[in-house]
């Protein structure tokens, strides 16, 4: 695989001062594209024998990246420079995956190529179909997408760094194409039903949807409303900086990993309901609030109590300090899409009137706690009919893109190191091995 050797920001003329008990040691400061400067301590250890201690990596950037911006104050996303609202409107998600993987948006031929290779490779396996037959009937969708995408390195097994000879398009595209009709066939297999097959003259979300709803006793109406819905929604999950996820993919990824069982990484950490598996902790959150009663303020209470374990799901997050701009976009595509439907969704009132009273609450205005991309997400999905439990499938496929543009950035960046942070030991005091040196 071609190496690049890509230019690290820009490091400033005056360095940043580090003093350890007097003695002044120098760490270079890095500048980014947008302003963002950063302390570059990769001599640190080697020169001080001091590491740095993050929980959580708050405060760490864990590489260079030249495919997502944030800017969190502002609420601010843009994928390869170009802002989420632009991408959301006027492009589809199979061209908003090209560009994460190439680095700009393709002219007519590279989509059609593009296009024509997602439409290929969009059949499964014929001897993956059986794997679904194993699994029990209420398996989550995420458990089975996560082992039906580490399974596909057994078919593919030449599919890393250092074998990597089939084109990166071919190697993308199949995923982001049999991603889908995995996630289709495991929701036709958690209700009981026949799968659906892909067809070659539908576009990407419109086939999604063929597999998921068709069926031979109730053939299923595309409505491109909602395929437009649906594009939109894969197009502002599709990449986030060093989220959860895409650190679990890039830490896999730099151990050389095949791609696919690097991606599957990347599914079960976005899983988490901390993380992807927020959108169906929203639901649940807005149906319990609505039984009992639709009592509001008594979750935001319950919320903000320290000693009540609860919090409001789709609230916060660790970037953002403003109103996560997919939760706008998302908004205002809810409330759209419910009134082109017809569709009173008592929940989407409930969740109208939480974020009213939270974001006019002291504590969530203090920790600047607003609504993010979970927030509305699964509003949207039910009023498509898609059920709870693909909520963070949905998440999944449109982060697909993200996953593999990171990792291409990664493996394709000269002397990428495997990733292997330090620990500070608080253990108990270690005995000294026989003829150890003092
Ligand atoms: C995603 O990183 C990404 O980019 C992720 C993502 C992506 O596209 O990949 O954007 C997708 O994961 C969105 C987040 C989905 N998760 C949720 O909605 C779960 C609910 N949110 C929280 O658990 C929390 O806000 C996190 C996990 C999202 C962020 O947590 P942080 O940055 O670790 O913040 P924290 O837990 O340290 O909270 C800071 C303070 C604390 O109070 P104090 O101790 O200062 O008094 O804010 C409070 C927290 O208790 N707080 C909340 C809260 N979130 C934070 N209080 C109530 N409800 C909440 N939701």
């Amino acid at each position: 695989m071609k190496k690049i050797d890509r230019k690290f920001g820009k490091k400033l003329e005056v360095d940043a001062k580090l003093d350890i008990n007097g003695h002044v040691f120098t760490l270079p400061v890095i500048e980014g594209t947008q302003g963002e400067r950063g302390l570059d301590i990769s001599k640190l250890y080697a020169e001080t024998g001091y590491v740095t201690i993050d929980q959580g990596f708050a405060n760490t950037a864990a590489c260079y990246s030249d495919i997502s911006y944030i800017d969190g104050k502002k609420g601010i996303l843009n994928y390869r420079g170009i802002p989420i609202e632009e991408l959301a409107e006027k492009h589809s998600f199979v061209e908003v995956a090209y560009l994460l993987v190439h680095g700009q948006l393709p002219n007519q031929k590279k989509l059609k190529k593009w296009s024509g290779f997602l439409t290929e490779h969009s059949l499964l396996h014929e001897d993956m179909r059986h794997f679904f037959d194993g699994f029990p009937r209420g398996a989550h969708p995420m458990h089975i997408l996560s082992t039906m995408i580490n399974a596909l390195s057994t078919f593919y097994p030449n599919v890393d760094q250092r074998s990597l000879k089939a084109d990166i398009n071919e190697t993308s595209t199949r995923l982001i194409s049999i991603v889908r009709t995995l996630a289709a066939f495991a929701y036709k297999r958690s209700v009981g039903e026949p799968i659906v097959y892909p067809k070659h003259d539908l576009s990407y979300g419109a086939n999604f949807l063929h597999m998921m709803f068709d069926s031979p006793v109730k053939p299923y109406k595309i409505d491109q409303d909602i395929v437009d819905v649906l594009n939109m929604l894969l197009v502002i999950h599709a990449d986030h900086e060093q989220n959860c996820s895409t650190t679990a993919v890039r830490v896999i990824g730099s151990a050389q990993v095949n791609l696919y069982s690097t991606i599957a990484a990347g599914v079960n950490a976005l899983s988490g309901p901390l993380h992807g598996g927020a959108n169906q902790a929203v639901m649940k959150m807005l149906r319990k609030i609505n039984k009992d009663g639709g009592n509001v303020d008594k979750y935001v209470a319950k919320a903000k109590d320290k000693n009540d374990p609860f919090r409001l799901m789709g609230f916060g997050h660790r970037v953002y300090k403003t109103y996560d701009p997919r939760a706008k976009i998302m908004k205002a595509a809810c409330h759209k899409l419910l009134k082109k439907l017809n569709i009173k969704d008592p929940l989407l009132d409930t969740a109208m009137k939480l974020e009213e009273v939270a974001l006019n609450d002291e504590y969530f205005k203090a920790r600047n706690l607003f609504p993010n991309v979970d927030f509305y997400s699964g509003i949207i999905y039910r009023a498509i009919g898609i059920p709870e439990n693909m909520f963070t499938v949905m998440f999944a496929l449109g982060r697909l893109p993200g996953w593999i543009a990171q990792w291409r950035e990664m493996v394709e960046t000269k002397n990428t190191k495997i990733a292997r942070p330090r620990q500070i030991y608080t253990g108990v005091p270690c005995k000294r091995s026989e003829g150890s040196a003092e």
